[in-house]
């Protein structure tokens, strides 16, 4: 007797060919045995299939009960493929039977399907559908964990959507993709990554290397050729230590737009939790024949957010004046900063230029204060002017004396200023890239993902330090770099767009009428981000506010205002 038979006692065994007649069967002696009045008549109810892989009967049995549990109103097929490697037994053999859900007149079907091994599970597969084609069953194969992937895969569509991004598909070269892993890396946690890299290949025309060992599994690292024969490296990556749970462990929490339930029990949006195997993060980078782009799509928790707030949303506010426009940013700083208070750390790019003033003087202020936990605050730059620290023209300067000097509670080490006491920009500008890229804890190819970044925008439609017509526009593949400013005479130090378009909200605030004519050309005008590199700034995976004052928005014909 197997395990699966000693944990299923009352599933019946059959062959998978006979998987279909035997459900008939079962049902027939059911109604038998109402025709005799020993029981209530049911309705065969299958319309929905659930398939569930999972490793071993102990484990077929927790997912049955919490199908079963799932399935309360509406019973259904549930097709468990149990790879068992301890049932040593000739591969693979179904299960059968039926349960009635507590109050509902109907009844719904069981199959587990044992597979040794994980082989076994794709051949389970693979019978399972040939059943379907032959219909000799009656149930279409679905896959929960190809469903759980519909988001990440809409995610990545959607990333190509714009014209602009299309070509990029053509030169992808790199594509990193990171799942939680549990403590011990469960072989069916990596399977996700697996199947979203499966997706991709199948969905870009890739094809394994013929120089690379068969299969994709979760050895890490592939070579796979595009339909042009370029080299794609696929790695996967396990990202362990993440605070994982399963649905089935906390039922209120099945589904991305459930009410999180932080463990001490109070409902917020922002758990850091994550399923076993879920996917992080998916990486792609790519030549155009100039330097390497580098995109970063989302981690879990992200699409979590995703589910919660409305992704990819452009607000544009408009405000009295530049107080009005303060104002508003403290809120959104507050509001990010408590959303982010569970994970102990909220990560902020200042802006510089004279703007932000009233929003650090409101911040350092009685009313905001006291809201945020300032020593969960990592402070960083946009960019800064290379002047040294103490100069009046320095954004650092400006914001110490504005804000930082006003929060004793913050400590030097939440402080990452640009070091522009180096004597080559470029010094300072890689120094930053290798703070940005320890501080956050990136793997190669990786964007930070800041929690919130302030912009400003100047007169010329620049944003950062990414003026009109200067080589950093173009630059994809580096997180900071030194630009020079031929109309400035001077060099900056900015960080790029991909870091500006990976952060989770991007707010510019945009203050008086000088600004009038940019905005509008920013918001209505032709896509020209060469002239208007602001326009460079839309956040893959975040939200975009715009939080502008009357005077600067009287050049806007088109935006209607909230
Ligand atoms: C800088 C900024 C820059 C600034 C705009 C707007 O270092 O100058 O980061 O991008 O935000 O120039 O400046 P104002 O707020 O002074 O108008």
């Amino acid at each position: 007797m197997s395990d699966t038979q000693a944990i299923f006692p009352a599933l019946r065994e059959v062959p998978l060919e006979a998987i279909e007649r035997e459900l008939d069967n079962m049902w027939r002696e059911h109604n038998a045995s109402v025709a005799r009045g020993t029981s209530q008549a049911y309705s065969r109810n299958s319309v929905l299939t659930l398939v569930a892989f999972t490793q071993g009967p102990r484990h077929a049995r927790q997912v049955l009960e919490a199908i079963h549990s799932l399935t309360v109103q509406h019973p259904s097929r549930a097709i468990i493929i149990s790879a068992d490697p301890a049932d040593r037994g000739s591969g693979m053999r179904a299960h059968i039977g039926t349960y009635v859900a507590r109050d509902s007149s109907s009844y719904g079907e069981d199959l587990v399907v044992e597979a040794q091994t994980e082989a076994d599970v794709a051949r389970s597969v693979s019978a399972l559908e040939d059943l379907m084609r032959r219909k000799k069953t009656r149930c279409a194969v679905g896959d929960i964990s190809w469903a759980a992937q519909a988001p990440w895969r809409d995610i990545v569509a959607q990333f190509f959507d714009p014209p602009e991004a299309q070509p990029y598909l053509e030169g992808i070269e790199r594509v990193v993709i990171e799942y939680a892993a549990g403590d011990e890396d469960a072989a069916t946690n990596s399977s996700q990554a697996s199947l979203f890299a499966g997706w991709l290949a199948s969905r870009l025309g890739w094809r394994i290397d013929p120089a690379q060992k068969s299969g994709l599994d979760s050895s890490r690292q592939y070579t796979l050729r595009s339909a042009a024969d370029s080299v794609i490296v696929l790695e996967i990556i396990a990202r362990f230590n993440v605070a994982q749970r399963s649905w089935w462990e906390d039922p209120m929490s099945f589904g991305a737009d459930a009410a999180l339930v932080s463990p001490d029990g109070h409902r917020q949006d922002d758990v850091a939790w994550v399923r076993h195997g879920a996917l992080m993060s998916v990486h792609l980078a790519s030549r155009l024949g100039g330097p390497r782009a580098t995109f970063a799509v989302a981690r879990e928790r992200d699409l979590m957010h995703m589910s919660a707030a409305s992704e990819g949303a452009v607000h544009l506010e408009q405000l009295d004046d530049l107080q009005a426009v303060a104002r508003r940013a403290a809120e959104l700083f507050v509001e990010r900063a408590l959303a982010a208070r569970t994970r102990g750390r909220f990560t902020v790019a200042l802006s510089g230029g004279s703007t932000p003033r009233s929003l650090h003087t409101l911040l350092a202020g009685p009313d905001s204060r006291n809201q945020v936990d300032w020593t969960q605050v990592q402070f960083y730059w946009g960019d800064e002017r290379y002047v040294p620290p103490d100069d009046p023209e320095s954004n650092y300067r400006m914001a110490r004396e504005t804000l930082l000097d006003k929060l004793p509670e913050v400590r030097p080490q939440q402080v990452h200023r640009i070091h522009t006491e180096l004597p080559d920009p470029a010094q300072a500008a890689d120094l930053y890239e290798q703070e940005l890229r320890g501080e956050f804890a990136l793997p190669a190819g990786a964007l930070p993902r800041f929690d919130l970044v302030y912009l400003g925008l100047g007169p010329d439609g620049h944003t950062a330090s990414l003026f009109p017509h200067t080589e950093a526009l173009r630059v994809r593949e580096r997180l900071v770099v030194a630009n020079y400013v031929s109309k400035l005479a001077s060099t900056r130090i900015t960080m790029t767009a991909p870091v500006l378009n990976a952060a989770a909200t991007v707010a510019f605030l945009v203050a008086g009428s000088d600004k009038a004519a940019a905005l509008a050309a920013v918001l209505e005008g032709p896509r020209d981000p060469e002239t208007y590199p602001a326009q460079l700034v839309q956040p893959v995976h975040g939200t975009l506010y715009w939080l502008v004052d009357r005077a600067a928005a009287a050049g806007l014909k088109a935006h209607q205002f909230e």
